[in-house]
């Protein structure tokens, strides 16, 4: 079983790099997956304008970016998504490059390690009904970092529950 962690901000001195590269460092010793860190920013999906429902696209993306993209999830069986909360839902960008594949994401397992002020979890909820639409199996246990007591001056500095909350996501995504 491989499974993603995706980095979903692309935002400069973004704090989703940190946990996306904890959640990894946390999983990489863990039986019966392999773990791939897959960084939305590196891979420059453009705002979604194709004519044709991505859906409906049969994997013939109009953009090489788009189609780096696809290959990447399509070589994956599970997810964690590594989200913040922007305005009180889920990042755009990240939604832009959920929305610009289709069968890629079908039927597939996601969990969510998400943080923000109030710990993301309206960003969580909101996914939840996102990933519905691809039939996906989305996880209740969950990672809820908070910005001021799992953050400090150094950047991400999680308090020590979250690495048990981490692996009890684990267990439940990979089993
Ligand atoms: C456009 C924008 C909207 C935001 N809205 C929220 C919000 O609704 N709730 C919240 O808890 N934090 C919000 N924040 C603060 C983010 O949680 C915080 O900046 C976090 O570091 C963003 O993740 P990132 O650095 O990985 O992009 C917002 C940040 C941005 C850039």
């Amino acid at each position: 079983m491989k499974v993603g962690i995706i980095i979903g901000s692309i935002r400069e001195g973004r704090a989703g790099e940190q946990v996306g590269q904890w959640v990894f460092d946390t999983a990489k010793g863990y039986e019966g997956a392999e773990f791939e860190i897959i960084d939305l920013k590196s891979f420059n999906v453009p705002l979604l304008t194709s004519p044709t429902v991505p859906g409906m696209a049969n994997r013939q993306y109009d953009s090489a970016e788009v189609t780096n993209w696809s290959r990447a999830i399509d070589a994956c069986d599970a997810f964690i998504f590594v989200t913040p909360e922007y305005n009180h839902g889920v990042p755009g960008a990240f939604k832009n490059a959920v929305d610009s594949i289709g069968p890629e994401w079908q039927n597939k397992k996601v969990a969510f390690v998400a943080y923000g002020a109030a710990n993301g979890v309206r960003a969580i909820e909101q996914w939840r009904g996102v990933v519905a639409n691809f039939n996906m199996w989305d996880i209740r246990t969950t990672v809820e970092l908070n910005l001021f007591t799992d953050f400090g001056d150094e950047g991400f500095a999680p308090q020590e529950r979250r690495q048990g909350e981490l692996t009890a996501l684990l267990e439940q995504l990979i089993g």
